[in-house]
């Protein structure tokens, strides 16, 4: 119930303003958001490399409503990748793209032009791109563009979110050679029909498209902050024989910093998503409805400053 009245929030225009434009929220924001520049975001780039973090660094804006909005998307991402070239961070450092952000809202056609544009130039820094994935709406337009990107760019990876019905399929279809998947539990509002809703249901669902990912020929990315998760995550790796760079850990910057650093010490890939960009609001609602105990910390350093 507080997880959808979150999730609710997070696309409330009223509740957007209100929160946006508290100052007293900021010092919580930065917490899980690089900031609102670029120059934010690759000094935070720097310092999670330094430490033999990988990163993969996502350019938070709103559902483009048009192609203006789409094409000034397309140039923040052009701009992040030709200053991830020039600082040399391409081969430590991917992009995640949402496709809402550069036309899948109004034209599936033009987003997948946008996204090969976006793809072209992580190329050219020597890095790639990860769709990720937002609605449920959405998801069958993101594995259309998906399986279009990767004729050119059959690197580019996608996320799979294991609260959908349809999660253990995604996986078992997208588990082959060169096929870089992303597997979140997901972060958006979805009915029963689509999604599993209760908590149990969602982490057993997690652990058998893990278990495809892993027994599979791709390059599994298991995004999760679950220890009982990342322990399977292990032990399924020892029982399929995976070396440790044949998959990866990832967590969002912000959270459960200590263990990114540990899992890495260990001699595993970890990569941290790490978001900019003054269009935080969806995103950081969204951190707020997983875990109440983050709200807790948000509501408290409010009402003590
Ligand atoms: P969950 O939220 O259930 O937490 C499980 C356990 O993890 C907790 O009980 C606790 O032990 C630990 N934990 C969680 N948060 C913690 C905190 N703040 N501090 C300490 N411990 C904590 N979603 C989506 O729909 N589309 C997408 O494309 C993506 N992309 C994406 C990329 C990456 C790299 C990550 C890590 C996540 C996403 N997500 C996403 C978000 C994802 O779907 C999910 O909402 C969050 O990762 C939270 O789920 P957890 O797996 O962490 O479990």
């Amino acid at each position: 119930m507080f997880r959808q009245a979150l999730l609710a929030a997070s696309r409330s225009g009223g509740a957007r303003r209100l929160v946006r434009t508290a100052p007293l929220t900021r010092g919580v924001v930065r917490r899980f958001i690089a900031g609102e520049s670029l120059d934010d975001a690759l000094r935070a780039t720097e310092t999670l490399t330094g430490a033999g973090l990988l990163v993969s660094l996502d350019v938070l804006d709103e559902a483009a409503p048009d192609e203006g909005q789409a094409d000034v998307a397309v140039k923040r991402y052009l701009e992040l990748l030709d200053r991830l070239s020039a600082a040399g961070l391409g081969a430590r450092a991917e992009v995640s793209l949402k496709l809402t952000a550069v036309g899948q809202a109004f034209d599936e056609d033009r987003a997948l032009e946008n996204a090969r544009r976006i793809c072209g130039a992580a190329r050219s820094a020597s890095t790639t791109v990860t769709l990720d994935t937002e609605d449920h709406e959405t998801v069958d337009s993101t594995l259309r563009v998906l399986h279009e990107l990767r004729r050119d760019f059959p690197d580019t990876g996608v996320a799979i979110q294991a609260y959908l019905r349809r999660a253990e399929e995604f996986c078992a279809e997208l588990a082959y050679e060169g096929s870089r998947v992303r597997l979140c539990k997901g972060a958006y509002a979805a009915p029963d029909t689509v999604a599993f809703t209760g908590k149990d249901e969602v982490d057993r669902s997690y652990v058998r498209c893990m278990k495809v990912l892993m027994a599979g020929k791709g390059y599994p990315m298991l995004a999760t902050h679950d220890p009982r998760l990342v322990e399977i995550a292990a032990a399924l790796a020892v029982l399929n024989e995976r070396e440790p760079d044949d998959f990866e850990y990832q967590m969002l910057y912000g959270i459960r910093p200590h263990e990114q650093r540990r899992l890495a010490a260990q001699g595993a890939r970890v990569r941290v998503y790490v978001a900019y960009g003054d269009e935080w609001y969806g995103y950081f609602m969204r951190r707020m409805a997983e875990r109440p105990a983050n709200l807790g910390f948000f509501l408290r350093s409010v009402a003590t400053r």
